[in-house]
């Protein structure tokens, strides 16, 4: 019997149950094969006692309607810089991809399918050029994976960040209020331009375009003195003002200098102390965007990546990253995924579409 090892990394996502699922039946038709999930990214194998469990057509029956990871997922523990405690309480990174490697060959593993977003795809890389034969999956709300038109989870969190928009609206509207609605992403502004096209806002602040509080301020107020008298502005947690002040999301690991809430509420204070006269009001969405039941888009690409892994395991192509291009399912090598980072372009066509519609991105 053959066994593949399938785990889940870094942040969870919709449709990560989907691609368990479609990994699972598709494994099912072929005699031979078994799946195996680790718990919590590789951090479970690499447990003594292991902690794994054997995924078939029965427990992952029903389960791409769900949210999050019936097998866990843990942004801790990467086994390329492993944290580990010293006696003076000083932490050290360990790199623990022998271990990791030497782990999967004793449990007799034939294949790895291993889904997650960039740091996880490292990973999947490092395994490959170590010799265990690896296919990726790409996850991530943020969609700033180059390689694939969209990662799965993406819509989703943009579906629940528009539907949060279109009630702000109205509040906005009945109190003659600026709003300020902040998204994830990291520092990519995908989640925040689609939801501002989409629910409509007449602001969007993302960190490709680093914003001139100036400009915010003058649509602010031509919407007052035109008689509408309310704003909607959507910020992604990763902007900042032009002027170098940093807001939001910087650095490689994504919002670390500031927390959650961050953005919303240093812009709310930025208009503030730029003497803005109307009232605002700041909402912070955070891991709702992350949770509950992936819409049906994602749950397409989901349960297809997961098939498409398992063809790509049977077939013994390795090293590879499913990927959804150009409205078609095909794979790409694991290095094209992770070399560049996936950003709105401010010259792109969307960005321009958006500010067709009025929608001004504070440059
Ligand atoms: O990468 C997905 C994401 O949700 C980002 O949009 C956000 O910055 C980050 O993860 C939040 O991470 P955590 O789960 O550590 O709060």
């Amino acid at each position: 019997m053959k066994k593949v090892l399938v785990a889940t990394g870094g942040g969870d996502c919709p449709g990560l149950n989907a691609v368990i699922r479609g990994i699972a039946k598709r494994a099912t038709q072929e005699k031979g094969w078994e799946v195996w999930g680790s718990y919590e990214a590789f951090n479970g194998i690499m447990e003594n006692p292991p902690r794994m469990i054997k995924l078939d057509e029965s427990n992952t029956a029903g389960i791409h309607v769900m949210g999050g990871t019936i097998i866990g997922t843990t942004n801790k523990g990467n086994p390329l810089r492993f944290p580990v405690k010293k006696a003076d309480g000083s932490v050290v990174l360990e790199n623990r991809l022998q271990f990791l490697v030497d782990t999967i060959k004793e449990l007799g593993f034939d294949a790895v399918i291993n889904i997650g977003g960039d740091g996880s795809q490292e990973i999947s890389q490092a395994l490959f050029e170590a010799g265990i034969p690896v296919v990726g999956v790409p996850k991530t709300i943020d969609n700033d994976l180059s390689s694939t038109d969209f990662t799965f989870g993406f819509q989703t969190a943009v579906q629940i960040a528009s539907d949060s928009l279109d009630r702000l609206v109205t509040t906005a509207a009945s109190h003659h209020r600026v709003m300020i609605m902040e998204v994830m992403g990291r520092n990519a502004g995908w989640i925040a331009l689609y939801t501002a096209i989409s629910g409509g806002a007449e602001v969007c602040l993302i960190p490709e375009i680093p914003y001139d509080l100036g400009k915010v301020i003058e649509k602010i107020r031509a919407r007052y003195d035109d008689g509408r008298g309310f704003v909607n502005i959507v910020i992604a947690e990763g902007a900042y003002a032009k002027d170098g002040i940093i807001t939001g999301v910087q650095g490689e690991s994504g919002r670390n200098s500031v927390r959650l809430g961050g953005v919303a509420f240093t812009l709310s204070q930025q208009l503030k102390d730029a003497g803005l006269e109307a009232e605002i009001r700041e909402t912070v969405l955070g891991h709702t965007q992350r949770g509950g039941t992936p819409i049906a888009f994602d749950r397409v690409i989901a349960s297809v990546f997961g098939v498409k892994a398992m063809e790509l395991v049977l077939d013994g192509k390795f090293g590879q990253l499913v990927v959804l291009k150009n409205n078609d399912f095909s794979s790409v090598p694991i290095t094209e995924a992770i070399k560049t980072y996936h950003v709105v372009d401010p010259s792109g066509t969307l960005v321009q579409a958006a500010k067709g519609l009025g929608i001004t991105f504070g440059d």
